[in-house]
């Protein structure tokens, strides 16, 4: 069941690192460590938030938290909705504080949260469920937009968002959930007081896919066609990035279709603070938290690689490193009047 998008990209394809023959560098000196709201990362990877509320989300949350904490990176639980409602389920997402005790752990609400009457209480105790570092609250226009059983009320939402960040103790990141943040949206955000933005653009899981493949198992065609229709829409992951980078100075996660080390070098040299990934850990969590570790050193040592070809010793170095932007992501970025050519005349 393909729930990825179908013809469009991250845009990563058109995002060149420029290889130097002569990186004058050992690969054993390389160090990825990030500081992120004052935690340190070994590396600038976060799982994003994907599940909690049921039997299956605990191990799944206790596997990837595992992982976090043995590798030194951070994680997000998924929407904590269901716990809000029923404290019977707030296990299946306190296992992750529990496996990992020191990992910089993130607290996930949606709008439906931010309209409740009891929103500053309800947050408050999202956040104290995992012991949160910070709170990750999830815009996710397209999928209650598409889901028959959705709930596409967004009135007053940056109000409400500001209200957030006025009381939390937390740092407030607004995340989307696949279709991409704007260079405008991104403003608003950084004015509301948000500190951080994943960014969580195409290319990756699409919701609309999602609920397509929902509405097919119920025989519900008018639902179908729509996931069909805006199974690609969005603004893909690369573009957001370079709008939200180009508008803004918050914290940057670049999520969305981030499939490998190399595609996140791409994203920290365009700017990314750290990249998230949620859908290709799903299956390894599924099968232990060692799963997720291996699939995780893959990534880190893909990481490291380009690291190495590009001369780049820190991560500081690779946000410095040049970059050549074409094809669509150039275009659209023109088009928007943002200028990219400052990327290639790096080093
Ligand atoms: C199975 C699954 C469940 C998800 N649930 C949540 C959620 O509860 N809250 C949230 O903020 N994002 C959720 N997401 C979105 C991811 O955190 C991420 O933003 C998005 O999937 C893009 O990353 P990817 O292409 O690596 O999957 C979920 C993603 C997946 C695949």
């Amino acid at each position: 069941m393909r729930v990825e998008a179908k013809s469009a990209t991250t845009g990563f394809e058109d995002v060149h690192l420029v290889h130097r023959v002569l990186p004058e560098i050992d690969r054993d000196e390389i160090n990825t460590s990030i500081e992120i709201f004052g935690h340190r990362l070994s590396a600038p990877i976060l799982i994003t938030g994907i599940t909690g509320g049921t039997r299956k989300a605990y191990k799944i949350n206790s596997a990837l938290a595992q992982a976090a904490e043995e590798l030194g990176l951070g994680m997000g639980v998924g929407s904590q909705r269901a716990a809000l409602e029923n404290p019977d389920l707030a296990y299946t997402f306190t296992i992750s504080r529990e496996k990992a005790p020191h990992a910089f752990l993130m607290a996930n609400v949606g709008v439906h949260q931010l309209y409740s009457e009891r929103c500053a209480e309800e947050i408050k105790a999202a956040v104290d469920m995992i012991d949160a570092d910070a709170l990750a609250i999830h815009l996710n226009s397209l999928q209650e937009a598409v889901q028959p059983e959705g709930s596409p009320k967004f009135s007053g939402i940056l109000s409400k968002i500001r209200e957030v960040t006025r009381t939390l103790s937390v740092p407030v990141i607004a995340k989307e959930t696949g279709a991409g943040v704007s260079a405008e949206a991104a403003a608003l955000l950084e004015l509301a007081g948000v500190r951080g933005v994943d960014v969580s653009g195409v290319g990756g899981t699409s919701w609309a896919a999602v609920e397509y493949h929902r509405a097919r198992g119920r025989g519900k065609a008018s639902s179908r066609r729509l996931g069909k229709t805006f199974w690609d829409w969005g603004i893909p992951t690369a573009i957001s990035l370079l709008e939200v980078r180009q508008s803004t100075k918050l914290t940057t996660v670049a999520s969305g279709g981030v499939r490998t080390g190399l595609d996140a070098a791409k994203a920290i040299a365009l700017g990314a603070d750290t990249v998230g990934i949620a859908l290709p850990l799903l299956k390894p969590a599924m099968s232990g938290a060692d799963r997720v570790v291996e699939a995780l050193q893959a990534f880190m040592s893909e990481l490291e690689t380009a690291m190495f070809l590009t001369g780049s010793k820190r991560i500081e170095d690779l946000q410095k490193a040049p970059v050549v932007i074409v094809g669509k992501v150039a275009d659209w970025l023109n088009a928007r009047g943002f200028d990219v050519r400052e990327y290639a005349k790096r080093g």
